[in-house]
């Protein structure tokens, strides 16, 4: 592997943490509105410490209109007043630090939210104006400008264009937008925008946050020159071109940027880091994941990735030559704040998981839930990225081994996609607010109630109940993060290969830790080598289906 020596050494935190995601409305509410704050998350960093987390990645919570989810910014260094104000996140911060946690904000760049003081400045400027410029403004067609610029679709449907109306009353220009109409894109090529990021870029990193993760990362700079409008029905990867000119997304030019970023984060000590989520060819993450970049690329393919050995094993072994070529570390991730619950997604066939939404509009969706595979491959699944080279990103609530909440009425849902897509599939039951006691107006999360209703089981399934209690998913990844601690060694991996059974996925890294998944539905032999951890209980010295062990040997 070529030596990055920029990544390595004492500066090297980043490179194989756990990074756990918190979705800061619905982690802890600590006064009582139904929403969760920044004092709520301090309130749970012991919790946080003694789950073993290196990270915590928190989503937005910028000032916003919540047209989706905060990820519509109305103020990039601000708070929002409802989750707390910039003291509560300086000692948010602090706490976390003094404990040992680091911390990754969201960083929203594609787009603002359309009370950002810039867009409605827009809005009130003339048509060609500098105010107008940060964003895409654009004429209509037809004789009175009525018909949109282009048939783009938006990434929660159908157009990506809305027209405005001017200040003089009249029906105006149009704005494009590749999410909800309340999340105007910027005009990447204008200067303002440009430097108003760094600036943002420094003000966290002055107060101290230790990395970022970069929204839509591969969609900010597009072809706009000389009239052109990108068309596009489609925002599947395949549809892309994977050589750095598609007119919309993973244009070369956009490295440009985070280059200027990477220049910034470097003035830092330790450099700031980050990671771009980037929906993008496999073979162009690289760029982003580059010293020069970013430095850390999502690699979402195990989201879509089949219970199979043969299809891990590929997946694995894909990510990690990749991220070899680069230098920087691979990512691994089941479950965030876009997707089904990882529980709920294993406890589906094959063929519903590839048409979830169609599962998602059925009314008898929860019968074809196998909770208890969906929960035991769930937690063989987590342990077997926890022992790959890499840094693994957990999300708020899959220590507790949450399945999806289903019970939202489609009246209390909030999801832009829920409202664009009618109602195709939602991503409010990932968001619901955390289960930390048994009962309580909302099982802890707060002395109020929630802002999105939690499901009655949450009685059986919260952090009350798993707590000290052996065999839990919660002291499962509490075992396994420190266990982990002890074993995390070099970027390197080395296959076992078990002939006689294609239902095993066995690897050593340098120090003897083993991992051992068993994919099939027949109890396999243990290799030899001392027992660290099982996500199952062994069934006669034996590795049951659907389970994962560590050894070391
Ligand atoms: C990706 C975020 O993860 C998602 O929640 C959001 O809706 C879009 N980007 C738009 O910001
Ligand atoms: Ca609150």
């Amino acid at each position: 592997m070529a030596e990055h020596t920029f990544l390595r050494g004492p500066k090297d935190w980043w490179r194989q943490a756990v990074v756990y995601q918190i979705y800061p409305r619905s982690y802890a509410d600590q006064n009582g509105d139904g929403i969760g704050d920044l004092k709520g998350i301090t309130s749970r960093v012991p919790y946080l410490k003694e789950l073993g987390v290196d990270a915590v990645w928190l989503s937005p919570f910028y000032p916003s209109e919540l047209a989706d989810g905060g990820y519509d910014v109305a103020d990039y260094r601000n708070i929002d007043p409802r989750i707390g104000t910039l003291e509560e996140f300086d000692v948010m911060l602090e706490t976390l630090h003094a404990n040992g946690i680091r911390v990754f904000v969201d960083v929203v760049p594609n787009h603002s939210s359309d009370q950002h003081e810039w867009f409605q400045a827009a809005l009130k400027a003339a048509p060609g104006s500098p105010e107008r410029d940060r964003y895409i403004f654009r004429d209509g067609k037809g004789e009175n400008g009525e018909i949109r610029p282009s048939e783009l679709v938006s990434h929660f449907g159908p157009t990506a264009w809305t027209r405005i109306t001017e200040p003089d009353g009249t029906p105006g220009q149009w704005y494009m937008h590749l999410f909800a109409k309340e999340q105007p894109d910027f005009n990447w090529d204008n200067q303002e925008v440009r430097d108003d990021f760094i600036k943002t870029m420094r003000f966290w990193s002055d107060r101290g946050v230790d990395g970022y993760r970069i929204d839509v990362a591969h969609a900010l700079v597009k072809d706009l020159k000389n009239g052109h409008l990108p068309e596009r029905q489609s925002y599947d990867v395949s549809v892309m071109k994977d050589d750095g000119t598609d007119d919309l997304f993973d244009r070369d030019e956009v490295h440009e940027i985070y280059a200027s970023w990477r220049q910034v984060y470097n003035e830092y000590d330790p450099p700031r880091v980050a990671v771009a989520e980037a929906w993008v060819h496999a073979n162009r993450r690289a760029a982003y994941a580059s010293e020069k970049g970013l430095g850390q690329s999502f690699s979402f393919d195990l989201l879509g990735t089949p219970w199979n050995s043969k299809k891990f094993h590929d997946t694995i072994d894909y990510n990690l030559k990749a991220s070899s070529k680069t230098g920087s570390s691979t990512t691994w991730v089941f479950s965030n704040h876009d997707v089904i619950r990882h529980a709920t997604r294993f406890g589906l066939s094959d063929e519903i998981n590839k048409n979830l939404p169609k599962w998602f509009r059925s009314a008898d969706r929860e019968s074809q839930i196998n909770f208890k595979q969906g929960l035991e491959r769930a937690r063989a699944a987590t342990m077997l990225i926890l022992a790959l080279p890499g840094s693994t990103y957990l999300y708020q609530g899959e220590e507790l081994g949450l399945h999806e909440p289903l019970n939202i009425p489609s009246d209390q849902m909030q999801d832009p996609q829920w409202f664009r897509s009618e109602g195709s599939i939602s991503r409010d039951g990932c968001r619901v607010p955390m289960p930390w006691t048994s009962t309580g107006s909302s099982f802890g999360f707060g002395p109020g109630g929630a802002h999105l209703p939690q499901p009655d089981w949450f009685k059986d399934v919260n952090v009350e109940k798993q707590d000290g209690v052996k065999g839990s998913t919660l002291e499962m990844y509490r075992d396994a993060l420190r266990i982990r601690k002890d074993l995390v060694c070099e970027e390197k991996l080395t296959w076992v290969k078990h002939w006689l059974n294609s239902n095993v996925l066995h690897f050593k890294r340098p120090n003897g830790w083993q991992s051992i998944t068993n994919f099939g539905t027949k109890p396999i032999k243990l290799p030899k080598g001392q027992v660290q951890i099982s996500s199952q209980p062994l069934v006669d010295g034996k590795i049951a289906p659907n389970t994962t062990v560590w050894l070391q040997s």
